[in-house]
This record gives structure tokens, sequence and C-alpha cells, in this order.
């Protein structure tokens, strides 16, 4: 078979799932020692064709072709062994094992005792050192993968696709939760292994991560393969374009919320583990969008859990409308009428064996309650249909499990979740992480009517284009303290780059 140099192929893939036609006749080549990103919108297929690479789905229809031989895989054990490795959107790694055993899962070294064969504890150990110490990863073997912060643990995913020696490695958003500094050492290991023949398939909403390390791009729309580009030949724009269909010159809507009196203030408020927040003073308004902005590991994520609860403070004051309060759970939170959408829905966020209504209805189930203690199932449906149309949430219906969602339509039904709580005060952490650039302009929408309405909205982003576009202030945090409060309309990105990075 001609497979015209070309190391893997998709031939008209198909595949649907109930009510969803996930991918529809997709083809397209790429070539050993490359990176070639695929990028489109929430829901547009490209985790759907990945799995299908990588034996976790059956096509329905249609053709893989490795090597210019067609393939079927029954199974990802059988992707593996021809070659083909995959660090997941969704992690998953086994909590209670140390991250070695979570490494060889599957092919651990084994060594003879008489007749038996035990596992080599040993050469596991060694095997592991080495190849962390190869890859520059700061983790040790024998940590328990649960107390591994969610950049190790994508790190570690990151390492085991490495480990396998496979000539394609499929990278399914692998930079969401990784620091800048963790970004730059995936993109030498992604040279390294392309330089060696590897073909990486990358995909990423961040555009400009895109335009950095991919050769190719092929972009994705409604299950269907739009086009394949040179990148060195798009621009951040053309790229827009071809994802969405049309052209999005803006990326904000104008910010018409004007703030009020001061609602929330907090003053030096300090956490109670050492190494996180300390002495911490800020106060936000009414109809305020209070952006946060900073580094990964400014503690930005450990402040806002303390607001509302999650985590102890040792010292400062917490005061709303004027009266000071304790919070000292997330009930308090919510009594208090404070929300919080988290960065990470894998851990803290989705119950992914349930519905989407279900998921979405969680934190408000009070409202719904009917006589009897029974749910007031007719008023939830209208809520969550309202939000699934609101945020254009890709389901075939509100009884969907949410597992089957794609990764960026889980993030919106979370982001739904909290704003059925009616909160006077929201924090949302990240809230666009994993959203593409079209659903980012509805939610930028939603954040500045709430505004408008009279919340205050609290916003960590690492996003600095979303920081300057919708807060009213920006405060910016390094190492734990507060390195300057800024005017959204008067600062730039380089003095908030500056002041993220003021200890270092
Ligand atoms: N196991 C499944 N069962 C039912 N529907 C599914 C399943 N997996 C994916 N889908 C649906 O198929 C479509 C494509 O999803 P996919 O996860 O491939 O999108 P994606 O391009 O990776 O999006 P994102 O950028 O949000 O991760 C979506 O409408 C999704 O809801
Ligand atoms: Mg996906």
């Amino acid at each position: 078979m001609n497979n015209e140099g070309y190391l893997l192929q998709v031939k008209n893939l198909s595949k649907s799932f109930p009510g969803v036609r996930a991918l529809n006749g997709v083809s397209a080549d790429f070539s050993a020692g490359s990176v070639h990103a695929l990028i489109g919108e929430n829901g547009a297929g490209k985790s759907t064709l990945m799995k299908c690479l990588f034996g976790i789905y059956e096509p329905d229809s249609g053709e893989i072709i490795l090597e210019g031989k067609k393939v079927h895989f029954n199974n990802s054990r059988e992707a593996l062994d021809s070659g083909i490795s995959m660090i997941h959107q969704e992690l998953l790694p086994i909590p209670f094992r140390s991250t070695m055993e979570n490494l060889w899962l599957g092919r651990f070294p084994k060594r003879r005792f008489g007749p038996i064969r035990l596992i080599d504890h040993k050469k596991m150990y060694d095997d592991t050192v080495a190849l962390f110490k190869d890859l520059e990863m700061d983790i040790l073997p024998k940590t328990w993968v649960r107390e591994l912060s969610v950049s190790k643990v994508q790190s570690l995913e990151i390492a085991k696709a490495v480990s396998q020696k496979s000539k394609v490695i499929i990278m399914d958003e692998p930079t969401s939760s990784l620091t800048e500094h963790e970004v730059t050492q995936l993109f030498g290991i992604i040279r390294r292994l392309r330089s060696e023949g590897v073909l990486i398939i990358y995909i990423s909403h961040k555009i400009e991560e895109i335009l950095a390390i991919a050769d190719m791009v092929s972009i994705m729309r409604d299950g269907a393969h739009v086009g394949t580009y040179r990148s060195k030949d798009l621009t951040t724009d053309k790229i827009i374009q071809y994802m969405v269909g049309r052209d999005l010159t803006n990326r904000f809507p104008p910010a018409t919320n004007i703030p009020g009196a001061v609602v929330l203030e907090v003053t030096h408020l300090t956490s109670a583990s050492s190494h996180s927040f300390n002495d911490v003073s800020f106060n936000v308004r009414k109809g305020e969008i209070f952006g946060i902005g900073g580094l990964v590991g400014a503690q930005r994520t450990e402040l806002v859990e303390s607001l509302f609860g999650l985590r102890p403070v040792a010292g400062g004051q917490i005061f709303i409308n004027g009266r000071e309060v304790t919070i000292k759970s997330p009930t308090h939170a919510k009594n208090h009428k404070i929300a919080l959408v988290t960065e990470e829905r894998r851990v803290t966020g989705i119950i992914p064996m349930r519905s989407v209504k279900d998921n979405m209805i969680l934190a408000n189930l009070k409202k719904y309650a009917g006589s009897f203690g029974l749910l007031d199932e007719q008023q939830g449906e209208r809520d969550v249909l309202e939000n699934i149309k609101a945020l254009k949430v890709k389901t075939p219906s509100s009884r969907t499990l949410i597992r089957d969602l794609s990764g960026g339509n889980q993030q919106k039904v979370l982001f739904a979740r909290w704003l059925l709580t009616e909160p006077e005060i929201l924090i949302l952490d990240e809230p666009t992480r994993g959203i593409d650039v079209g659903a980012k302009f509805e939610i930028y929408n939603i954040i500045i009517d709430l505004a408008k309405q009279g919340k205050c909205v609290i916003m960590i982003s690492s996003e600095m284009p979303e920081l300057l576009g919708v807060s009213n202030r920006i405060m910016v945090m390094c190492g734990g303290k507060v390195t300057g409060i800024l005017e959204g309309k008067e600062t730039t990105q380089e003095e908030i780059m500056r002041l993220a990075a003021k200890f270092m």
C-alpha cells in the first residue's frame, strides 16, 4: 500500500454517539518527525479522533493506516504495542500508588526467583530515577500520586508516554495545568522527540502555543476536518477564522459595568500554612470585575480557596458589606452568597457518572426542594435548559452523563452550576481554561452581565489579554504576596508581568 511517505493516516473516519455525530468522515495525514497540532471548538471531535487512534473508541467506519498498513485496535494496549501512546485531557492516574508504579503499570520489570517471577523493585526504582533525570523532572519515585500537584501529575503522564518509546505520541491539552517553566521544559522534550523521528499530535486551545511549537496545524469543526496548514503560513486571526467559520474581530465584549460601593473587604489575610499567601489586603466593589494575576505558584488559588472556607487562615479579617464574617467551610461561604468555580474540574469539580442536569443543580439543591423533600424537577429542568442554551453547552440532552461531554463543555456545566446558586460574590479560578475562543466570548459576556446586575466578580486568570480585557482592577500576586493593584484600563501586559515576577 502506498502511504505517500506518511507515518499515520486516517481515511474517512466516522464515529457517532447517541444523539451526536462526533466525527464525520475525517481524513488527515501525519508525518514522522513532526509536531502536528489539532485545534477546533469545544466538541469539534478532537479528543474523539485521538481516542479512535488510541483504541479507546472503535470508529463506525473509515481506516487508520500506520506505516502504510491498515491497523485496527481493540484496546489501548494494542495501540501502545503498535507504538502509539496518549496523554489524556482528563488525567487518570491511580492516586494510592507511587509515581513509579503508575509509570510502569502493566509492564513492571520482573526478576526470577527460582520458578517464580517477581516485580523487580530495584530496577523499577533505578529506571524511574533515570527517566525523571533525563527529562529534568523534579518528581520522587516513591511519592504517592495523590500527593502530587496537578502539574506534576501531568508531567508524570508525559514521562510515561516518553518511556513507552512510541512512534506517535498524542498530547491532549498537555499544558493546561503546567507552570511556565514546565511548559518550556515540555517544549524541549517535544523538540527532542521530533528530532528523533517521533510524530507528536498536539491538541490545545492556546493558539500562541500552537504557533510556537507546531509544524503543521489541522483544524476541525463540527466533526469534520476543515484543513491542514503549515504553521508558518498561519496567524492567530486566520486560525480563529477557520475554527469558528467567521471573523472574530473582538475577542472581548465591551465592559459596560460600573463598580459601586465596596462589598467585600479583606485585610491582612494570612494562610495557616507557612508557604502560602501572606498579609493580603484588597477590596471588591459592587458590580466590579476584580482580576487576580500572577504566575502559577503565586498562591492565588490558595487565597480564593480560603475565602471559600476550603483552607484555614491564621490571621486577618474578612468583611462583607461592612460586617466581619468568619468563613470556616464552604457552607459558611454559601450562606454568605459566595460561589467558587474551581480551576480543576477533574479533582474538585464534576461527578462523572451523573447527568449534566445533576451536575448543574448540585450546589443548589435547596432551591429545587419541592414538597415532601422531592426535587422540583420542572423548575430544575427549566433552569438547566436555560443555561445549556446561554452557555452553548454542546450536549444531546440534560440527561446525558457529564463524562460524555467534551472537556470544554464539562467546564461550561461547572460554570453554570455556580450561576444557579445566584451568588453575590462569584469567584472564578481560571474560568476559561480549556474553553475555545468563541465560547470564551460568551463567558465574558455572562461575567460582564453579572457585574452589571451588581454582583462582585473575582477572576483569577493566567491569560494576560483576558485579565486586561474584562477586569476593572487587577491585583497581581507573587510568592503569596500582593505586589500591586492596578486599574485595568491604565495598565499593560508588561507591568503585570513585572509585578508577577517581582520576587523571582
Ligand atoms: N463517550 C461519549 N459518549 C457520548 N458522546 C460523546 C462521547 N465522547 C464524546 N462525545 C461527544 O462527541 C462530541 C465531540 O467530543 P470531543 O470530546 O471529541 O470534543 P473536543 O474537540 O475534544 O472538545 P474540547 O475542546 O471541549 O475538549 C461532543 O459533542 C461530545 O459530547
Ligand atoms: Mg477534548
